[in-house]
């Protein structure tokens, strides 16, 4: 039996504390302004992990049912975003922010007891290593508390009346009409809310559907929206995307689009729209970010970065280094290094301590990646850590790849996942290339040392991609730096300052200037004159 097929657990070494319980959390719509549970079809929700038996062979294990909620329980979901909304003349769009903000510190309050339950469910569904778990759901609560921290703030810098040209007016940020947020299953939680709560807290009625995998977390965490926030006001669903989401687009009831997840599925969508113009989209997709590595460069440092940039999670990171571009002189001394801290990273089970490289939940995945490994080195590159890319069941061991030559899909294909393409480059200018003919343009990292290489990069690149980084590795966070990108890789921007503004729109009251009093006296009638309380 092979060491990796070793990893996975017989079920009966599973400790009782560590067992998925299947329940019916799966079954759990948020619809109509209050919890349901499903009653129409179902399907099972299939652990990323599976278990092993005496003769080797892998068993999933089962998670208990998900819904497979129809096209008319997604026409429900809108339906009801659409009377919560009313053209703008509904309760929530029209509510105080300090009311908004009061509903979302209450979600907060409600959500943190169920910090273990949700990194649980995240480790067994996704296979997300249970330390980042919990690190994904604390980021969460932080994200929430920084936004509506943020939120008071922009409230206060848009309190006094702007004077301009004769006018006096005041100008503040309005709802954009009926969200539709749709998050990925690697940060099943974090990606989901670092939309939806944006969305609520200035004003729109939001539908959620839940990733692939994810179901469970956010099932969890249904019961919380639903008491914190007035009936109708956020809705949650799961299922299949095409059969729940295309009906909810073509309805055309849809003003704003949060998706986190493909190119592909976002052209979907925006086709399906039938006026798409009117359809505000706040979209974060692929990315091939390169890690630059230049003959001055601290290898040691750089091989470090890198391996834990390409390769924390399984590499199924948006973020993660997906593309080591080695200046020809040091590249064989840089591959030498990456294979031994490959070498030294913990292959197993995401409840394991200090585990990095955990079972993914999407076979069909893995099947992809060992394609695109073999792809390589039918084009002349080779494996070059020890066992690198072998599978067993949907765990692979990590696989470095060198060198890939142009020809490769690795070359430009976003892998998602624990491979680590290098290639090698005759001069910083090739680096720049590969950047500029890419359909992709997120970040990049720059490991070197002299000045003029790196300041001629980083004005090249900062043009290419939406943040460079010297000798560190690509990452979103922290959350109040814009994150976003360029090309297919996003649209709009996203920080706990920059998601406020992508969901909503300056609107204004205006007076001519000899009347500026007459705002602070209807302040008592207009809520959207009043002077910022939250
Ligand atoms: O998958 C994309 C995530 O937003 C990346 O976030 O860089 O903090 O892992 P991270």
């Amino acid at each position: 039996m092979s060491d990796l097929l070793r990893a996975f657990p017989e079920l009966e070494a599973l400790p009782a504390s560590l067992r998925a319980t299947a329940g019916d959390t799966g079954l759990t719509l948020l619809l109509d302004g209050r919890l349901e549970r499903w009653e129409g079809p179902s399907h099972p929700i299939r652990s990323a992990v599976e278990t092993r038996d005496a003769e080797g062979r892998l068993h999933p294990i089962e998670l208990g049912p998900a819904a497979a909620p129809t096209a008319a329980e997604g026409l429900r979901a809108v339906e009801t975003a659409v009377g919560a909304w009313q053209g703008g003349r509904g309760e929530w769009p029209r509510a105080s922010v300090s009311h908004r903000i009061a509903c979302t510190l209450d979600f907060v309050k409600r959500a943190r007891p169920l910090r273990e339950a949700v990194a649980r469910a995240l480790m067994w569904e996704v296979g997300k290593p249970y330390a980042d778990s919990l690190v994904e759901f604390d980021r969460t609560l932080q994200y929430v508390e920084d936004t509506v921290e943020t939120l008071r703030q922009l409230e206060r810098d848009n309190g006094p009346s702007v004077r301009a040209g004769g006018f006096a007016a005041r100008i503040r940020r309005a709802p954009l009409g009926v969200a539709l947020c749709m998050g990925p299953y690697n940060y099943a939680v974090n990606e989901v809310y670092t939309t939806v709560i944006p969305a609520l807290v200035m004003g729109n009625p939001v539908v959620i559907k839940t990733p692939r995998y994810g179901i469970l977390a956010n099932a969890l965490l249904a019961p919380a929206l639903a008491a914190s926030y007035p009936p109708g006001v956020v809705s949650m669903i799961t299922g299949d995307g095409p059969t729940v989401v295309g009906p909810i687009v073509e309805s055309g009831k849809l003003d704003v689009l949060a998706l986190i997840g493909s190119a592909r599925t976002a052209a979907v969508l925006l086709r399906q729209h039938p006026k798409p113009y009117r359809l505000r989209t706040i979209l974060g997709m692929g990315a091939k970010n390169p890690a630059i590595v230049l003959k001055d460069a601290d290898l040691d440092l750089a091989a470090k970065e890198i391996v834990s940039g390409a390769l924390t999670f399984n590499g199924q990171r948006c973020t993660a280094l997906k593309h080591v571009l080695v200046e020809r002189p040091v590249a064989e001394a840089l591959v030498e290094r990456l294979a031994a801290r490959i070498a030294a990273l913990r292959v197993g089970m995401p409840w394991e301590e200090g585990v990095s490289i955990t079972p993914m939940p999407d076979a069909d995945h893995v099947a992809f990646l060992a394609g695109l490994v073999h792809d390589a080195t039918k084009h002349g590159a080779r494996v070059v850590n020890a066992g690198g890319g072998e599978r067993a069941g949907k765990l692979l061991r990590p696989a470095l790849v060198y060198p890939v030559p142009r020809a490769a899909l690795l070359y430009t294909k976003e892998q998602f996942g624990p491979i680590v393409p290098v290639s090698v480059i005759d001069g910083p200018d090739e680096a720049l290339d590969v950047v500029d003919r890419s359909d992709v343009g997120q970040q990049a990292s720059i490991f070197g040392r002299d000045d003029a290489t790196l300041g001629r990069l980083v004005d090249q690149l900062a043009n290419l991609v939406c943040r460079v980084n010297l000798n560190t590795q690509c990452r979103r966070g922290p959350d109040l730096y814009p994150f976003t990108g360029r090309k297919d890789s996003a649209v709009a921007t996203l920080s706990v300052y920059d998601a406020l503004r992508s969901f909503s729109i300056r609107s204004m009251v205006a007076v001519a200037d000899a009347g500026a009093a007459r705002l602070e006296e209807l302040a008592a009638h207009a809520r959207f004159l009043e002077a910022p309380r939250a």
